[in-house]
């Protein structure tokens, strides 16, 4: 397999084009981005974490029916994945209040939700990922309904599946974003499920151990990811 053409370059990943037919080589560099792009540094080791925890979760949602755009890792940074033709849509659910939805909507940090709040959010970084709705997506034609229907349900199956997971190793899954994109008229669980989209707070003391130490300048970011990778069993290969 040859790494070719750079096709897409995210604020923590990139994106090649292969020597194989509707697959792409995907990247994960250290690099470490907030609010939209505005706060942005390297973190050593992060690219080899994230690939690995990735590949972890992504396996894990395989073995219980989501189908993903994952093939297989190639190298402790790099995987190999389906070429998807993405929405432009991120899909968020949350099973506590946290972020962005305590400033827009004024409630407690750490609100339980029941049930767990679906929201949609425009990837769009110039416009800061504005809240959309449904009727955003139909009437701009970003996805249609059966999509949409798809997009939710495979979003909500996710938090079944992770919640017991990560409950399993002490953690509580507050939130994460998912993103979707099209294969041969199917609709896969694209990008990446990392403690870069997520958040794990300690079940016992509600540490975080997710992106929000970076974003909070709380320090050992990395340290904390290869924790939640410890109490999931997952060997990190940092050579
Ligand atoms: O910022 P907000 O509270 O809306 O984030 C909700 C969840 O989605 C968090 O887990 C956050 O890490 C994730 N997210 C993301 N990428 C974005 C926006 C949110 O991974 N662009």
């Amino acid at each position: 397999m040859e790494k070719q053409k750079l096709i897409a370059q995210g604020k923590a990943k990139s994106m090649y084009e292969t020597d194989m037919a509707k697959t792409l080589l995907m990247e994960f560099r250290d690099d470490a981005s907030a609010f939209d792009g505005k706060k942005i540094s390297a973190l050593n080791n992060k690219g080899k974490v994230n690939n690995q925890f990735n590949a972890f979760i992504l396996n894990k949602l395989e073995e219980e029916g989501i189908e993903t755009h994952f093939i297989k890792t190639i190298s402790n940074n790099e995987s190999l994945v389906k070429r998807l033709d993405m929405f432009p849509i991120e899909c968020v659910v949350r099973n506590r209040a946290t972020g962005s939805l305590c400033r827009r909507l004024g409630v407690e940090d750490g609100l339980i939700l029941e049930p767990p709040l679906f929201e949609f959010f425009l990837k769009n970084d110039q416009l800061g990922d504005p809240l959309i709705n449904e009727n955003h997506i139909l009437s701009f034609k970003w996805a249609n309904q059966e999509e949409i229907d798809a997009m939710k349900s495979m979003t909500f199956k996710v938090n079944q599946i992770l919640r017991q997971l990560f409950d399993q190793a002490n953690l509580i899954l507050v939130d994460y974003k998912l993103e979707f994109g099209k294969f041969e008229n199917k609709i896969l669980l694209g990008d990446e499920f990392t403690p870069d989209g997520c958040r794990l707070w300690d079940k016992d003391t509600l540490e975080k151990l997710d992106k929000d130490r970076f974003r909070q300048d709380l320090g050992d970011v990395i340290e904390s990811y290869q924790e939640v990778a410890n109490r999931l069993g997952i060997q990190i290969n940092l050579d």
